[in-house]
């Protein structure tokens, strides 16, 4: 089977691509990637001379390249990563969201519909969020059939892409299938995200930004969790289906940050307090979601996917691979990483 990965060098793809590319050998992955300032071609450095892998340098909001792409390898599977996916870049910045996540979206779905002529043992895999659902308040779960409701341009964009293989899927028989999955953790998240940001910033002595009061609540699940539940959705998943994935694994913000200066603490001879003394409440995020969390039943009960990793040794475990790679780290504290903490940042620490 050919296989088009698009963001493939990414946090969740590459994470994809360094599990399948190897276990699969009879497959073979073509990474689309635009290389974005959060793609880093170190995450790929076990796959990247292994002959099934390829990579493609090309942004998928440009129809002539995607096309070209797929008349060239003719995929039988695309696994579509690709996206904008910071929400406080999107609420600084949204147009290279619309650009990238819809017209992106957009144009690997017309290149499916045009260029797959036979249907047979085709699939359209959309990546998405549960961020398309909106806010919950204390009580309650996402289910598939929960309203869309974002809140957030990235989440906005995210839903538009979400109708559109929907769509897709009604009018043109295009096979689609979506999956809606929380908040993921673990090795390759580029420094924008909480969890690695906070890792980063602690070991570094600087100031740990908490949005509002740090009462809001993510579900999180480890990424080779998400991977492998992506696979056995493309193996087993129906088609015109979504599949909502998650941890049940909720969590306030603040208390995520006490863990992180907890298992610092204990992996580099330190006490909690050294780090906690940096946490410093900020001006709010705008639009900020209060609670997310997944009711991952029909995936568990129709495919047999649950989770393996439990939060403590998977958030552990990441860590310990942020302490292990300080060559990556260096890699994406580039100039533009500076510019992004000074633009959402700078402002929210002085006042
Ligand atoms: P990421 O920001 O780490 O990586 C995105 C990748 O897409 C990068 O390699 C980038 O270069 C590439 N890309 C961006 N625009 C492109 C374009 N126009 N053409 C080609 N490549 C382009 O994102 P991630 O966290 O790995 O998320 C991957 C996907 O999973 C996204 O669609 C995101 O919405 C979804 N998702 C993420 C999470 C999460 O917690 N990170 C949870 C649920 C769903
Ligand atoms: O739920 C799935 C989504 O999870 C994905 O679709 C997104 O691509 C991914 O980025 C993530 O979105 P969040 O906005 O939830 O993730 P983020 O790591 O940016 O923030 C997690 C929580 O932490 C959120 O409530 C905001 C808060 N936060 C974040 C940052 C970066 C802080 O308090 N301080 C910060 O500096």
């Amino acid at each position: 089977m050919k296989i088009l990965v698009t963001g493939g060098a990414g946090f969740i793809g590459s994470n994809y691509l360094n599990l399948f590319v190897t276990r699969y050998s009879q497959h073979t992955f073509i990474n689309l990637d635009k290389l974005t300032y959060a793609a880093n071609l170190l995450n790929l450095e076990r796959v990247s001379s292994l002959p099934n892998y390829l990579l493609e340098e090309g942004d998928i909001a440009d129809y002539e390249r995607v096309e070209n792409i797929f008349q060239r390898y003719d995929p039988d599977l695309v696994v579509h990563f690709a996206a904008e996916s910071h929400v406080d870049r999107s609420i600084l910045g949204p147009a290279e969201f619309m650009r990238s996540n819809i017209m992106g979206t957009f144009c690997l779905l017309e290149a499916c519909r045009k260029c797959w002529t036979n249907k047979e043992n085709k699939l359209f895999q959309l990546v998405s969020t549960d961020e398309v659902y909106g806010s919950l308040g204390d009580k309650g779960f996402f289910t598939e059939k929960t309203a869309y409701d974002p809140s957030s341009p990235y989440s906005a964009s995210k839903a538009a892409a979400d109708h559109l293989a929907r769509a897709y899927f009604r009018t043109y028989g295009l096979p689609a299938v979506i999956t809606n999955c929380s908040n993921n953790y673990g090795p390759y998240q580029f420094p924008e995200k909480l969890i690695p940001l906070m890792i980063l910033n602690a070991l570094e002595g600087k100031a740990l930004p908490v949005y509002g009061k740090g009462a809001n609540v993510r579900d999180w699940l480890y990424v080779e969790d998400h991977c492998e539940a992506l696979w056995t959705v493309a193996e087993r998943g129906k088609q015109g289906e979504t599949y909502n994935i998650g941890g049940n694994n909720e969590w306030k913000n603040i208390d995520i940050v006490h863990k992180i200066c907890e298992i610092l603490a204990v992996e580099v001879g330190k006490v909690p307090q050294d780090f906690e003394k940096l946490i410093t409440f900020v001006q709010d995020r705008p639009g900020h979601d209060l609670r997310y969390a997944i009711d991952a039943s029909k995936i568990k009960r129709e495919l047999g996917w649950e989770p393996k990793e439990t939060f403590e040794s998977g958030l552990r475990k990441t860590i310990l691979w942020y302490l292990g790679n300080q060559r990556w780290v260096e890699s994406v504290k580039s100039g533009e990483y500076k510019n992004w903490m000074d633009a959402n940042y700078g402002k929210r620490l002085t006042g």
